[in-house]
């Protein structure tokens, strides 16, 4: 928590500094940063401790190309910029490019990051049904790749031993929101019928993260022996603004009926808590509201009582995971089939503990 805290306030001095930067640069890049190239620290050690110590250390510095699904997403955002204060740190020559939300967009920018011979790629793909043609491209190229934040199969994964997920298991997020619930005082049947109606807003429901948090907050009710009720499940695609609109329509529709309002993240369970204000309810008290993430502005309206709880999705940790990984990989280690995912644990977050993420 305390690494959380340092990283975040040294990734805002490094966005400053790469803001400035970025403005003299000439290549196509979103965002390209220079990072000095003569002192890239725990790189061997990691990489050495990775790999078991049995392959050769990872290069000193290298460039690193880095494909973020889009840039307007707020939780990659914080990932963004801890995966880009950890990988200057070390050394290395960063550039990151939007994918817009565009496969077709991300796959082009995939193709000149190979062309311009980086060393390694961490990709956060658009849409998870590319990743074959993903992984058969960066094979091809012979590019040691980190995938993050939306998980292949094992199966596709297996095509490439040069390639590792980081990420972490998305059916733990979605329990611990139902046991969020299932820790208030009436189990999230506030009035008192014998099962809890909900509403649940999806994230983009092509994504595991989105069907797996779908799936496991209601069946943590389940397993508990609680009868639940939908009254509605909507996407919107982890966004505020969809999140609201949803938000605002379900409780016009159902009024009181709502008891819960589950949100696949936090970004969109925000603009449901705009919705629940504006339409006079009082979450913890006539209505239960849960996301995931913890970002900031969520860890502030746990503090606050604006909403039940969160689940941290720890970019940090992910962001430090997927460096090791792949300074593992540039240091020659291979993946064998079934050991190509590695997990970070989400962890429950409650107006007890909020402040600790803070
Ligand atoms: C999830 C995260 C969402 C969104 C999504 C993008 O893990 O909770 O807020 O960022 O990834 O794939």
């Amino acid at each position: 928590m305390k690494l959380t805290r340092t990283l975040t306030a040294m990734a805002m001095a490094s966005m400053m500094a790469v803001s400035l930067v970025a403005c003299g640069g000439g290549s196509s890049a979103s965002d390209t940063t220079a990072a000095a190239a003569d002192q890239p620290g725990g790189a061997t050690e990691a990489a050495a401790q990775a790999a078991g110590g049995a392959e050769a250390a990872a290069p000193e510095g290298g460039t690193i190309g880095v494909c973020i699904y889009k840039f307007d997403d707020a939780f990659m955002t914080t990932y963004r910029n801890a995966l880009q204060e950890i990988l200057e740190g070390k050394g290395y020559t960063v550039t990151f490019m939007d994918g817009k939300n565009d496969q077709a967009e991300q796959n082009n920018q995939i193709n000149n990051f190979i062309a311009q011979g980086v060393d390694a790629l961490i990709i956060n793909p658009v849409m998870t049904s590319a990743a074959d043609q993903i992984i058969a491209t960066v094979k091809d190229a012979n590019i040691p790749t980190v995938l993050i934040n939306r998980e292949p199969t094992a199966d596709q994964m297996s095509a490439y031993d040069k390639l590792v997920y980081v990420g972490c298991d998305a059916r733990q997020s979605g329990t611990m929101q139902g046991e969020l619930i299932l820790d208030t005082e009436n189990k999230g049947d506030i009035n008192g019928d014998g099962k809890v109606s909900y509403i649940m807003i999806q994230g983009d429901p092509e994504n595991v993260d989105a069907q797996y948090r779908t799936e496991f907050s209601v069946k943590a009710l389940t397993d508990a022996g609680m009868e639940v009720e939908e009254l509605d499940l909507q996407r919107g695609d982890w966004d505020r603004n969809k999140g609201q609109e949803i938000a605002q329509n379900d409780l016009a529709k159902f009024g009181d009926e709502i008891e819960v309002i589950f949100c696949n993240n936090d970004d969109m369970a925000i603009g449901a808590l705009q919705a629940i204000q504006a339409a006079g309810r009082t979450v913890n008290k006539d209505i239960y509201l849960v996301g995931v993430d913890a970002l900031d502005a969520a860890l502030n309206e746990v503090v606050n009582g604006n909403m039940t709880g969160t689940v941290l999705n720890d970019a940090v940790g992910q962001a430090e995971g997927a460096v090791e990984a792949m300074e593992a990989l540039l240091g020659g280690k291979t993946y064998a089939a079934g050991e190509q995912s590695i997990y970070v644990d989400y962890v429950k977050v409650t107006p007890e503990n909020a402040a600790d993420f803070q």
